[in-house]
């Protein structure tokens, strides 16, 4: 049988996050009802975070309460403090991300913290979900290189990897926020990466500005991570990383990890039909 590689899809929310267009509530429920159809076990699909700065998630609650939710899936949310905590336990999240910077630069930028501000207003989100049984992701932008900083050092990536995982994010998900990163720049992060996380607690999340996402999956690959998140239709960005575009395409993903002989689980029709989805809400 062959080695399975997990995507993880952030579509619904990564990838529409930056939308300039009013995406209606019954759109986006359209995009996750046939996202659920594809065979994922993940779907990140909301953001319980300032409507003001970012008002394309502003329905989130109204997003996951109006889909259909399938078995076997966990319905994902991003939470930068405690109030998006409650607000995602009300909206019946099936598990929670917080996200943190390896930059002090985009940290300021997106979430208004250093760095260290960031992990003391996740200790309280980790400390209240390890109560209720909730898994909790952490994320860190910026793995390659920040738009404010430049590059960042493979070492600074290690430790903030550390430090979510030593809160008890279950899984660290690296982000190329700015899609610049190339397969040696990804590698060395990586390697530094590894020495503190374990590379099955580690993903990949490579936007794929720089066309070199799926390159950068095949040296993820070599190193041992065996979770890649991805956008239907290629969406995407983030509002608080100029120029950082589309995260590479879940199809495109698929596609690839299918032709190296591994098996994702998922369908590549509907997967088709979710691109062509998530395509339309981008163009209006
Ligand atoms: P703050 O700017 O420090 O200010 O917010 P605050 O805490 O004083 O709150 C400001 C206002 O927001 C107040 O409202 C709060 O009530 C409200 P006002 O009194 O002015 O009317 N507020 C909230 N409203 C709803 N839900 C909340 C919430 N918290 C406060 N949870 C904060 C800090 C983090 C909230 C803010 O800066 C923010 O929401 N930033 C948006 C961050 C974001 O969503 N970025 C995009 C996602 S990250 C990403 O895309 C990267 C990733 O894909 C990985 C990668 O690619 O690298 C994950
Ligand atoms: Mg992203």
């Amino acid at each position: 049988m062959s080695e399975r590689v997990e995507i993880f899809e952030v579509g619904p929310r990564d990838g529409l996050q930056n939308e300039a267009r009013d995406i209606p509530v019954a759109d986006k429920i359209a995009l996750v009802d046939c996202l659920s159809r594809a065979g994922f076990s993940r779907i990140e699909m909301a953001s319980f975070v300032s409507p003001e700065r970012v008002p394309q998630m502003a329905g989130s609650g109204e997003v996951l309460g109006g889909i259909t939710r399938a078995d076997g899936i966990r319905y994902a949310a991003l939470v930068p403090n405690m109030r998006g905590y409650e607000d995602a336990l009300a909206a019946k999240v099936d598990e929670i991300a917080v996200f943190a910077s390896a930059s002090e630069g985009f940290s300021k930028a997106n979430i208004n913290a250093s760095i260290d501000e960031s992990i003391a207003r996740f200790e309280p989100i980790l400390e209240a979900a390890r109560h209720i049984d909730l898994p909790v992701r952490g994320y860190v932008s910026c793995v390659a290189d920040c738009p404010y900083d430049g590059p960042t050092p493979p070492e600074k990536v290690a430790e903030v990897a550390d430090r979510l995982f030593g809160l008890g994010c279950y899984e660290i998900s690296l982000g190329d926020t700015l899609g610049q990163g190339k397969p040696d720049s990804i590698a060395r992060m990586l390697l530094a990466v590894r020495e503190v996380v374990p590379v099955t607690r580690l993903a990949g999340h490579y936007h794929d500005t720089g066309g070199h996402a799926l390159d950068n999956i095949d040296a993820s690959l070599s190193l041992g991570v065996r979770v890649f998140d991805a956008a239907a239709g290629g969406l995407g960005g983030c509002p608080f990383a100029p120029g950082a575009a589309g995260n590479v395409a879940t199809e495109a993903v698929a596609a690839h990890l299918e032709r190296l002989g591994y098996e994702t689980g998922l369908d590549a029709d509907v997967l088709a039909e979710a691109a062509d989805t998530a395509r339309a809400m981008r163009a209006g």
